[in-house]
This record gives C-alpha cells, sequence and structure tokens, in this order.
C-alpha cells in the first residue's frame, strides 16, 4: 500500500522522538512492503518563529491532503510570556477544531516488565486493559458564554457545558464499536445527579446502546470513576466521557501502568484523516539531551498503522518488538530501574527497528 503521512515533530523532544518512530515506519514498511511517503509541516513554537503563527494554513492543508498525521509535542519556556494568539498550544486547539478531530482515543496496558514502574501494586495493575475516550471538541472547554464580566461592583464568571445531541452521539458510538470489538463494555461517566448534560449523555448512550446488543453499558458518576481507576483499573475496558471529565481521568489513567513517555493516543475525526501523537509534552528540561523515550510515539505510529490503514499484522509486529525490547531489559532514563541496561533515545530506536 501506498500513504501519505503528515508529520508535524513540533518542539523540543517532540522532534527527537518523531525522528525515531519515522524509521521505525521506515523499517515496517521494508518489511511488509508498504510505501510511506512522508511530508513535514510547521507547528507550535517552531512555527511561530518560522512564520508568526502556531499552525500556519499551509500545515491545515497538508494535513487535509494526507491519510494520517503524526505530531510530535509543542511548546517550551522561550514561548511562555508570549500573547495567547501567538502561544505554541493553541496550534493544538486550532488543529483539533480544523480537522474536526472529535475523540480522543488514549489505550492503557499492562507491561509486566514495567510493573516496578507503577505507583500501583502489581496485583492491581496486572492484566489492565482499556482506551479512554474523551469527547475533544465541545463540552464545557468550547461552550460559550465563557467570560468575565463585572455588575453592581461584583466580579462575575461563567463557563458553559454545551453539546448537540448529535455530537454526543457520535463519539459514544465510536466507543460502543471499539467495545464490540475488545471486551465488550462500555463505561459511560457522568455527573447525572447535578448536571442536565449528563442527564441527557446518560439517555444518548442508552438509546446508541440498543444498537449494540453484544456490549454492556455501564453508567459511573465521575466521582466515583476517579476512584475506581485506582483501586480497580482491571474491571474498565472502554470509557467514554465528556472533554473537561475526559481531560481529566485520562491522565490518571494514564499513569496507572508506568510513564508518561509510554503512552501513545489517537485523535479521530468523521471523514478527515485521524491525527496521532504521544501524550507527553515537548519536556524542555531533556530537550536535546538523546534521552528522551520514543516508544510512546513509536506506539502512537503503531495505533496510526491499525486505525487509519488497518494495518493490523503491521501494529502488532510495532508493538510485539517494543514489548521484547523491554522484556530484553533496555530502558530510556525515565523507566529505568536496577539491574536493566540504560539505553539513549536512538539506542532504543535501533532496538526496536532490530528485533521488528
Ligand atoms: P511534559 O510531558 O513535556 O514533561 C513532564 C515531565 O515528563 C518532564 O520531566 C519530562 O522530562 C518528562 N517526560 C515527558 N515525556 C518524556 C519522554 N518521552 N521521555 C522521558 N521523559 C519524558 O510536560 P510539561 O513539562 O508540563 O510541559 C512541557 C511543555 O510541553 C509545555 O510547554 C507544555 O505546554 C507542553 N505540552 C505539550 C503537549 C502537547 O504537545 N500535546 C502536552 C503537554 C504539555
Ligand atoms: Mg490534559
Amino acid at each position: 500500500m501506498k500513504k501519505r503521512i503528515a508529520v508535524l515533530p513540533g518542539d523540543g523532544i517532540g522532534k527527537e522522538v518523531t525522528k525515531g518512530a519515522i524509521e521505525v515506519l521506515q523499517a515496517v514498511g521494508e518489511r511488509f512492503g508498504h510505501q510511506f511517503y512522508f511530508q513535514y509541516g510547521l507547528i507550535g513554537g517552531e512555527a511561530i518563529d518560522a512564520v508568526g503563527s502556531p499552525l500556519p494554513n499551509e500545515t491545515i492543508e497538508l494535513c487535509k491532503q494526507s491519510d494520517a498525521i503524526l505530531l510530535g509535542a509543542v511548546g517550551g519556556p522561550k514561548w511562555e510570556s508570549q500573547p495567547t494568539h501567538l502561544r505554541p498550544e493553541r496550534g493544538l486547539l486550532k488543529i483539533r477544531k480544523e480537522l474536526s478531530l472529535y475523540a480522543n482515543l488514549r489505550p492503557t496496558s499492562y507491561y509486566a516488565s514495567l510493573a516496578e514502574s507503577s505507583p500501583l501494586r502489581k496485583e492491581v495493575i496486572e492484566g489492565v486493559d482499556m482506551v479512554m475516550v474523551r469527547e475533544l471538541t465541545g463540552g464545557l472547554y468550547f461552550g460559550k458564554p465563557s467570560e468575565r464580566t463585572r455588575k453592581n461592583g461584583e466580579d462575575e464568571v461563567v463557563d458553559t457545558l454545551y453539546y448537540k445531541r448529535a455530537e454526543m452521539e457520535r463519539v459514544i458510538k465510536l466507543a460502543f464499536q471499539l467495545a464490540k470489538e475488545r471486551k465488550g463494555k462500555v463505561t459511560s461517566v457522568d455527573k447525572a445527579n447535578v448536571l442536565e448534560s449528563s442527564r441527557m449523555w446518560r439517555e444518548v448512550a442508552e438509546s446508541v446502546a440498543k444498537e449494540y446488543p453484544a456490549v454492556e453499558l455501564e453508567h459511573m458518576l465521575v466521582d466515583n470513576a476517579a476512584m475506581q481507576m485506582i483501586k480497580k483499573p482491571k474491571r474498565f475496558d472502554v470509557v467514554v466521557t465528556e472533554n473537561m471529565f475526559g481531560d481529566i481521568l485520562s491522565d490518571e489513567a494514564s499513569v496507572l501502568t508506568g510513564s508518561l513517555g509510554m503512552l501513545p493516543s489517537a485523535s479521530l475525526s468523521e471523514d478527515g484523516p485521524y491525527l496521532y501523537e504521544p501524550i507527553h509534552g515537548s519536556a524542555p528540561d531533556i530537550e536535546g539531551e538523546n534521552t528522551a523515550n520514543p516508544l510512546a510515539m513509536i506506539l502512537s505510529a503503531a495505533m496510526m498503522l491499525r486505525l487509519s490503514f488497518s494495518m493490523h499484522e503491521e501494529a502488532e509486529a510495532v508493538e510485539q518488538a517494543v514489548n521484547q525490547v523491554l522484556e530484553a531489559g533496555y530502558r530510556t532514563k525515565d523507566i529505568m530501574t536496577f539491574g536493566k541496561k540504560p539505553v539513549t533515545t536512538k539506542e532504543m530506536v535501533e532496538e526496536v527497528k532490530a528485533t521488528l
């Protein structure tokens, strides 16, 4: 197969880990007989410096014409005091909106070889295999009005949690589709005892569930979900929720089984290309050291192979290579424990390629 991939390395370690993932994809292409064409675009701080915008139109066009998008990370201290429209993070919000990336998927799975780097006991996390599905373009982060006013000498502020039924439906449907191919369970997280938006969310989940008789649906209040995720993470398969709840819970889920440097994500749209990125940021504290863990980015590329290109065997080959390299004891700094073999970013990439 021939595929066009838009590559947006971004800032800091984004560049370093993206380079590694591209090399791994080239190795996959050679082994399985695919041709991947990589086309580079600017985003984030780098784009601000070069052309004065965190997401230039050329980048948006490039993305729209691609089969999938790989994004490193954006941001850094250099741009922190800039006005809002010239902040690297603006580029992220804008690309989600421009490409209608309405669902963010974050798988959390258990690596036996990394059990010691989890803050939780091995018995609690052994066998954890869940996917968080976070609604990404609506809810509390985008609702209007969102503003501060002053009335009768008093400051007032409002944020709005706004959804259309169709927006709830598409993300909940996606969760059911995923669950159907996994363990067959959807946990829909809301705050239906307080919020009207959550009562509608629950209603929509019930009606979508009727189309998927083989999938079990449970509702859970968000505060309870935050607790269950630590106490009994194994009980979850697919978790679906509103934008802000998902922002919080997906960070919580991500630390269950290990380091930030291990965790991939995918953002899906209805008919455009999907976007893949590690969940970590640009890590300015280790930029240029050749110590960043490239595995989150490499695993994001594996998600791309599976979800955008239906290359299941190829995706599995990459995931297995990562697993084997960990089993063999290779560790970047962030996951290093006593008695293991320390490697640099580049060495880790070489190990994955060699194992492939
Ligand atoms: P961060 O994820 O960049 O780093 C947090 C800590 O984890 C740091 O100590 C870093 O060294 C470490 N770390 C992260 N990824 C790693 C990897 N692959 N290997 C080894 N260690 C790793 O988050 P932080 O420090 O809060 O933000 C730094 C910059 O990144 C900020 O400008 C922030 O806005 C931006 N950011 C960008 C994101 C994105 O592009 N999607 C997401 C999160 C933050
Ligand atoms: Mg967040």
